[in-house]
């Protein structure tokens, strides 16, 4: 699944989406819950103590023959594994100071079990993602991921955007690689996020950008909205979701065909819509979303 958010040019923030159902990332994560499920306790006893430093139960794997402190029982790859898994699949520096993936992988595989949603918000160059991707090949596990990073554009470097060249980039090449990435896999999109005034959504949210924030706010996969069409259909397992731009002769018998199941038909101008589509509630977009996403 790969799909696209188009943007105005001077969008600043995207996020690469390994996560199929974006509502779940506000369930309830706190500090205790993450506490509770800590896998080694020896690691959690250091954690709760504020006066030792992350980096004090830390081994570098290079030091691990010298090293004396006893309670340091995580051991992980130092900045040079950063550096060289950027040039492995790069061929150059494409990005500065990128974490180790093993570090970020040893302190997922501590503190998330499968099935969780991993989020960064700093994503720089997807190390998070990576790791991720390494549990999985490694333990099978349905973790997923959101990355959300800054375009890093300038007023010098207006073009810049190394959320889609260096942060997505790196999921694709992972993806595509051989040899010791090769059973690195994540299906993801590459959305791209803008601010919209709420009195402007009607015009300035296109088709495809609202289809893709109701296929979300639906949990169904995100997929390509085809504007050559008046209506889109998305026909999933147990929902069907209809984005109906200009009403067609189409509309009502594929409608109809789909009445029994979990249908949710959205349109901007939802009156024009019921009176073709007898009996079927239709939503309205700009009203959905604005409820949806705003507090
Ligand atoms: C220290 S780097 C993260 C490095 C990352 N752990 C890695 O291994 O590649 C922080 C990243 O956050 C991005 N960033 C800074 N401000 C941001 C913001 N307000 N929203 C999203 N990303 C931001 C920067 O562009 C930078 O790429």
């Amino acid at each position: 699944m790969l799909s696209k958010m188009p943007a105005s040019d001077n969008a600043q923030q995207c996020h690469v989406d390994h996560s199929i159902a974006p509502a779940q990332t506000t369930r309830g994560k706190g500090h205790t819950w993450v506490k509770s499920r800590w896998k080694n306790p020896s690691l959690l006893g250091q954690f709760s103590v504020a006066i030792n430093t992350l980096s004090s139960w830390i081994t570098p794997r290079n030091e691990l023959d010298t090293s004396s402190d006893e309670f340091a029982s995580l051991v992980t790859g130092t900045n040079d594994e950063g550096a060289k898994t950027i040039k492995d699949l790069f061929g150059e520096k494409a990005f500065n100071y990128a974490k180790p993936p093993s570090l970020v992988r040893e302190l997922l595989r501590q503190a998330t079990s499968p099935g969780d949603l991993v989020l960064d918000f700093f994503a720089g160059s997807a190390t998070t993602a990576q790791a991720v991707m390494e549990l999985t090949a490694e333990d099978g596990s349905d973790r997923r991921f959101i990355m959300v990073s800054s375009t890093e554009a300038t007023a010098d470097a207006p073009d810049k955007n190394l959320c889609r060249d260096v942060t997505a980039e790196r999921i694709r090449r992972l993806n595509a690689a051989d040899g010791k990435y090769a059973d690195l896999a994540a299906e993801f999109a590459y959305l791209r996020t803008r601010e919209i005034d709420f009195e402007d959504l009607d015009y300035d949210l296109t088709p495809g950008q609202a289809w893709s924030a109701l296929e979300a706010l639906h949990g169904l996969p995100l997929t390509t909205y085809d504007s050559s069409r008046g209506w889109n259909g998305h026909d999933g397992d147990e929902t069907v979701l209809v984005l109906v731009d200009t009403p067609d002769s189409t509309l009502p018998d594929w409608v109809s065909a789909r009445s029994g199941r979990n249908l949710f038909v959205y349109a901007w101008a939802p009156g024009q819509v019921e009176a073709m589509l007898a009996g079927i509630d239709v939503l309205p977009v700009r009203q959905t979303l604005v409820s949806r996403f705003i507090a």
